[in-house]
C-alpha cells in the first residue's frame, strides 16, 4: 500500500506557486475614498488608521497614485457641507461626489468611477432614506430620490452606481431612468444582499452617518438570513443589477459562496469598515503579521468566489506586491 503525499506539491515556493487555486489579481480590487467638501473636514479616521477624508483635490492625486500602482476602480462617498431631511446635497450638480466624479474622469480618463448612491450622509437624521410623519424610511419616496442621486452621478460621468440603501424595488427604477436619459452605458452594482451589521461602525464615524434615533434593521437584512440574500439577489438580477454585492464579507463567506453557485453575473464583496479595524488594530500592536493577514484575508474572498474585492487594504495590498 502506497502513501498518498499530499506534501509533495508544498515542498518549495514554484511548485506551490504552480498548483495554486486562486490568485487575486491588483485590478479586481476596488478602493473606496472618502471626499469631504469642505476641507476642514478632510484629514485622518481615527478607527481606520492608514485611511482618511480627502478633499477632492487629494482625492485626484491618491487615484493618481493607486491607479499608477495597478488599483484602477474607486468607490466614491461623499461628506458634503451641509445636511437636511431631505438630503439635497446629494443630488446637486456640484455636489462633492458629482466634483470628483468629474476630476478623476478628467486626469484619469481609463479610471472606473463607482459612486455609492444613498441618503445617509446626506440627511441630518441619518437614515438612508425619506421618513415619513412617525419616522419611518418611506420605501417609494426613497426610491425617488435614489433615482435623482443616480441620474446626477451618470451626468457627472461615473461608470458605475451603486445604491447602498436597501429599499426595495430600486435598482429597476434606476435602470429605467438611466435608460430613459440615455445613460445606457452606465452600470448598476446593487449592494443586494447588505446586511444590519455592526462592522459599519468606522465607516459611521468617517462619514458621519450614524442614524440620530433607532437603527437600520427595518431596511438591511438580519444577519442570520442567508436564503433571503439570494433572493435579494435574484429581484437585483431581474430589475437590471450589473454587478451584484454582498456586504459585510468576513461574517458572510458562506453567502458569497452560495451567490457564486447561484448566480452567472460579477459578484463582488464588501470587506467593511470594522473589518478594516479589526485587522488594523490588531496589526498596529503587533498581534498579527499585517502583510500575512492581509494577504489571507482577500484570498478568502477570491475562493470563496468573488470576483470584486472591495477594500480599504487595496492600496496597501497594491504597493506591497507593486
Ligand atoms: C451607506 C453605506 C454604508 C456603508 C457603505 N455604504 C454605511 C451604512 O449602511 O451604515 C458601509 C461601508 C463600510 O462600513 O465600510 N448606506
Amino acid at each position: 500500500m502506497i502513501t498518498l503525499r499530499p506534501r509533495r506539491l508544498r515542498r518549495g515556493e514554484v511548485v506551490r506557486a504552480l498548483v495554486r487555486e486562486h490568485r487575486i489579481a491588483v485590478d479586481q480590487l476596488v478602493q473606496p475614498i472618502f471626499v469631504a467638501e469642505r476641507a476642514s473636514d478632510a484629514g485622518p479616521i481615527e478607527a481606520m488608521p492608514g485611511i482618511a477624508r480627502l478633499t477632492v483635490h487629494e482625492a485626484v492625486d491618491y487615484a493618481r497614485e493607486i491607479f499608477a500602482l495597478g488599483v484602477r476602480s474607486v468607490l466614491l462617498f461623499g461628506i458634503p457641507a451641509q445636511k437636511d431631511a431631505q438630503a439635497s446635497g446629494s443630488y446637486a450638480t456640484d455636489g462633492v461626489v458629482q466634483q470628483t466624479i468629474v476630476a478623476l474622469k478628467r486626469a484619469l480618463p481609463e479610471i472606473v468611477v463607482m459612486a455609492d448612491v444613498c441618503a445617509c450622509e446626506y440627511t441630518d437624521h441619518g437614515h438612508c432614506g425619506l421618513l415619513d410623519e412617525r419616522g419611518n424610511v418611506e420605501n417609494d419616496a426613497t426610491v425617488q430620490l435614489l433615482v435623482r442621486i443616480a441620474r446626477s452621478y451618470a451626468g457627472a460621468g461615473a461608470d458605475v452606481v451603486a445604491p447602498s440603501d436597501m429599499m426595495d424595488g430600486r435598482i429597476g427604477a434606476i435602470r429605467a431612468a438611466l435608460d430613459c436619459d440615455a445613460y445606457t452605458g452606465v452600470a448598476i452594482m446593487a449592494y443586494s444582499a447588505k446586511y444590519a451589521s455592526a462592522f459599519y461602525g468606522p465607516f459611521r464615524e468617517a462619514a458621519g452617518s450614524a442614524p440620530q434615533f433607532g437603527d437600520r434593521r427595518s431596511y438591511q437584512m438580519d444577519p442570520p438570513n442567508a436564503r433571503e440574500a439570494l433572493r435579494e439577489i435574484a429581484l437585483d438580477v431581474e430589475q437590471g443589477a450589473d454587478i451584484v454585492m454582498i456586504k459585510p464579507g468576513l461574517p458572510y463567506l458562506d453567502v458569497v459562496r452560495a451567490a457564486r453557485d447561484r448566480f452567472d453575473v460579477p459578484l463582488a464583496v464588501y470587506n467593511v469598515s470594522g473589518e478594516y479595524a479589526m485587522l488594523q488594530g490588531a496589526i498596529q500592536r503587533g498581534w498579527l503579521d499585517g502583510a500575512r493577514a492581509v494577504d489571507e484575508l482577500l484570498t478568502s474572498f477570491v475562493r470563496a468566489g468573488a470576483d470584486i474585492v472591495i477594500t480599504y487594504f487595496a492600496a496597501d495590498y497594491a504597493r506591497r506586491h507593486a
